[in-house]
Order: structure tokens, then sequence, then C-alpha cells
């Protein structure tokens, strides 16, 4: 890792961090202090044009006026309520999400692992109620990521992550994406469902072949399967569409949404279709702080700026612009291999480590993000535009071309 650049404040709190928060993420050496907009400041007022944007979560950007008003204002009313008192956000933003997904109801948890884990026990006691007690099987793809928690690393098609932690969950088969073959054999009358990002984030920026997700809806209605669609990375206006799925046409049974969906508070949704929405019945799954007023007002919120500030199109605009750019970038460098992704879910997969690449561009002002050790994956804010992909693409291919420092094969081994 480089060096901090930073003033002695910024050492007292790294110190501090090191000391007191447990080691699991390998972290860049710089303190943020605030942000506006597409850029990040840190503690030295330092400005960062900032590509990964919260992981996904920070879709509208830093600090955006109407979301710091709504923020200030329901902090001045209730932030917090438990599910079991209603109050005006929760049901608008679920009744909001159902008309743009065309779903029927919603469940609130806080992150997208508790979603999905959520997707599972839906899938689990549906199975159980309409078929009996053998169809417990899920069906997920390798290479996937649905997050952290036990159910949700049980799915998750990445060996690195569950081997430390096993036994998992059983009855969890998994499928290369895109193939067809390979979904036929492994869904049958056990299948309880088949679950799947429909562009894949985690495990490198992958599109799903629409022939491939229709060929899972085919399959989950001859075998009373659900389909479920984790949209956790790609939903939600990340790829120029509210939905991902959308492009296919091919309807989830259940859809999963997380990332931006609080405007930056912890907010999650299961949503589902008619024949789902009594699945659970009362008392049968919760969460304390799933869907509080705050965090569903934000969303709210989130959701109108996208559509009053037209960002779904600056999305595919900007998103088209970045990939073009990718692109290009394959033919100009050998170490960038393939560009892929839609809107502004992107990625470049190259032939070396990219945390070198991601460590120089931080020292230069811009923040890039990495998956898999080597697919560099941008993940901006929605207001992103061309002059912010220019100033960034101008900086990679010169890190590019500069001869990318060797990295320890520690950090290699363990993909980051
Ligand atoms: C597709 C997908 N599913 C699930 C998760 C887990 O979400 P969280 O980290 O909020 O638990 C993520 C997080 O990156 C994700 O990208």
């Amino acid at each position: 890792m480089s060096p901090l650049r930073q003033n002695a404040e910024a050492q007292q709190i790294l110190e501090r961090d090191t000391a007191h928060l447990l080691p699991v993420y390998a972290r860049y050496p710089v303190v943020m202090d605030h942000g506006q907009g597409v850029y990040l400041y840190d503690t030295s007022g330092r400005r960062y044009l900032d590509l990964m944007a919260g992981l996904g979560v920070n879709a509208v950007g830093h600090a955006h006026p109407r979301m710091v008003a709504a923020m200030a204002d329901q902090a001045g009313r209730v932030v917090h309520l438990s599910p079991l008192y209603a109050s005006r956000y929760p049901g608008e933003l679920a009744e909001r999400l159902c008309a743009l997904s065309g779903m029927k109801g919603a469940f609130y948890s806080t992150g997208g692992s508790e979603a999905v884990e959520g997707a599972l026990k839906l899938a689990r006691t549906h199975a159980r109620q309409q078929y009996g007690l053998h169809k417990v099987e899920i069906v997920a793809l390798r290479s996937s990521y649905h997050g952290r928690t036990f159910g949700s690393l049980s799915v998750t098609g990445q060996e690195r992550y569950r081997i430390d932690f096993g036994p998992g969950l059983p009855h969890v088969h998994f499928v290369d994406r895109n193939d067809i073959a390979g979904l036929r054999e492994a869904v049958t009358a056990n299948t309880a469902a088949i679950l799947m990002e429909p562009v894949m984030g985690e495990g490198g920026v992958h599109v799903l072949d629409h022939a491939f997700l229709r060929e899972a809806r085919t399959l989950a209605d001859a075998h009373g399967a659900l389909l479920i669609f984790d949209e956790i990375q790609c939903g939600l206006g990340r790829t120029g569409v509210w939905f991902a799925s959308d492009r296919s046409g091919v309807k989830p049974d259940a859809l999963i949404l997380g990332k931006p969906l609080g405007g930056g508070l912890p907010l999650s949704a299961l949503l589902v279709n008619d024949m789902l929405f009594d699945a659970f019945g009362v008392a049968k799954h919760g969460s304390t702080l799933g869907g509080s007023p705050m965090a569903c007002r934000l969303g709210l919120e989130f959701l109108n700026i996208v559509d009053d500030e037209g960002l779904l199109e600056q999305v595919r605009e900007t998103g088209a612009y970045l990939m073009a750019n990718l692109q290009e970038l394959e033919t100009a460098s050998d170490l960038a291999v393939e560009a892929r992704g839609e809107g502004l879910l992107l990625g470049v997969q190259l032939n070396v480590p990219a945390r070198p690449l991601i460590e120089a561009a931080l020292e230069e002002g811009v923040l890039l993000n990495m998956v898999q050790g080597n697919v560099m994956r941008f993940l901006p804010s929605f207001l992103l535009q061309r002059e912010h992909v220019d100033v960034a693409m101008e900086l990679v291919y010169r890190l590019l071309k500069a001869n990318v420092p060797v990295m320890p094969d520690t950090l290699v081994a363990a993909g980051v």
C-alpha cells in the first residue's frame, strides 16, 4: 500500500481505525471528509473524482441538495418507528417500486444480504406450502455474488468467500453463466428457486444473455420453482433502465433491490409478484431496522431525482461514452483484455492485477474500483458526465502505458 499523503489528523484517524476496526477490508491510504456531487474531499481538502460511488450506493452523488433537505426534514420528524407502526413513506415507496417493476408488494430490510436471506426463506416456505418438504434446492450461478450472511454466502458461487466458513446451506447447485444445457440439468422438481444477477457485478461484470434469462423463466415455470433476480447492484437505474432485467422482457417472481435504494441509508427491498404476496404470512419474517420512515423517504427522493433530472438517459449516454473509451483501451493497451457491462455498471478486464493501478489513480485524485483482482469496475454516480470520463480515461491510459507497479503476491492471492 502506498503511504498516506495527508495531514496529521488523517494519520491519527487511520491509526485509530487500525487499532480498533477488524482488518476485514483492504483499505486505501486516504481519509475522506465530505463529498459534493461526483467528488469526494479528504481531510486536507484534496478533491477526488469518485467513480465507485460508495460501491454503487451514492447514485445521485454526494450531498445532493434535495437529499440533504429531505434528510434534515425527516430527522426532525421521525427517523425510526419499528415496522409495527405505519407511516407515510414505506407504503408510498413500495407502491412506486411496484409500479416501476410490475411486482405486487415489498418487504424491507437493511442491506442486500439480508434481502437475499428473505428471498431464500420465501422460496423455501412457498415451495413447502405448495409442493411439500422435498422442494428445497436452490440453483445459482458460478462466480455470482449475493452477500456475506450464511444463506447469501451459500448461494454465492465463489469458493474463496465460502471456504473458511463451511458448511453452508446444503442443496445449492451452481451453473456457469449462460450455460443453458447446465441450467436444464440443474433445475428439477426439487428446485425451490433459481437465483441470478441479470448483470453480474462482483463476479467480474458480466451481462447475462437474454436467452439464458428466458430459459431460466421457462424452467422455473415448468418445475414450479421461483425465478429470483438479484438486482441489488444492477437495478434501480444503474444500467440506464430501472431494472436490468427489463431489457430481456423476462419477469422474475421476486426481485431484490438494495444499494442506492435508501439514498445512502441502509435499505433493501424484496419485491414479489401476486402469487407470493401472502407467502410469508404474519410473524414469519421481520427486520427491526428495515423500512424506516427516514430510509424510505430518502428512497422516494432518490427515485424522484432520477426522474426529474433525466438521469436514466444520462446513465445511458455517459455509460455508452465510457464503454466506447474502455473498448478503445482494449485496442490501445496490451494490458486491457475485455470491456464489459451496461449503463454505468462497466468493467474492463486486465491481464495484470488492478490494485496498483487503482492506488496510483488515487494518488492522482481519481477513485477507481476493482473486482476479481484484475477487473477495473466502474460504478459511478448517475451524475457522471463526459468531461469526468475524459479526466478518468486520460489517467487510466497514462497509468497503463507507464509500467504498472508489481503487486505483492499476498494481495494477488487474496484477490484484492
Ligand atoms: C448482486 C449483489 N447481491 C448482494 C449483495 C450484498 O449486499 P450487501 O453488501 O448490502 O449485504 C451485493 C453487494 O455488493 C451485490 O452486488
